[in-house]
């Protein structure tokens, strides 16, 4: 299930967050984490299996224009191909019913694979 970041949780989201190809840098890693911590617009969610955080997924909420746009989605290596990305994808639908989700350059090839299935 879908569960809100809380700053106790943060080397797990880090660890997650690592796996987006373009957060590999230590700083760039920091930044980010702290743009979830301190925008109201970003927020980020983990993916919570009983006791296991098994993935992230990051968005801006833009409520003027009702968008929602993917900022990051991982999920950790041991638990790919389970569908666990696609589940992460539909439960930020619900959780924004009124608003449309889009990608962005870093999301936007698994949001067209969620697409297709
Ligand atoms: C992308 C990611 C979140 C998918 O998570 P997942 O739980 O393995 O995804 P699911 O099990 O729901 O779906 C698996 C399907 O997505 C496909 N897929 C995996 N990564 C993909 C990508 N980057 N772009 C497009 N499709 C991708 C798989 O090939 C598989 O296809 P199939 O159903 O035809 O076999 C995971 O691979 C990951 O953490 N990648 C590293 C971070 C990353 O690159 N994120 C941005 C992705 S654009």
């Amino acid at each position: 299930m879908l569960i809100r970041y809380k700053k106790r949780l943060e080397k797990i989201a880090m660890g997650l967050l690592s796996f987006m190809p373009d957060e590999k840098e230590v700083k760039r890693l920091q930044d980010t984490i702290k743009e979830y911590e301190t925008n109201d617009h970003w927020q980020l969610f983990l993916w919570k299996v009983e006791e296991d955080i098994l993935g992230a997924v990051g968005v801006n909420v833009d409520s003027e224009s009702k968008l929602v746009t993917l900022q990051h989605i991982t999920v950790d290596p041991s638990h790919r191909n389970l569908g666990i990305g696609k589940k992460m994808v539909q439960a930020v639908k619900e959780y924004y019913p009124s608003f449309q989700v889009q990608p962005n350059d870093q999301t936007e090839k698994f949001l067209d694979k969620c697409k297709q299935s």
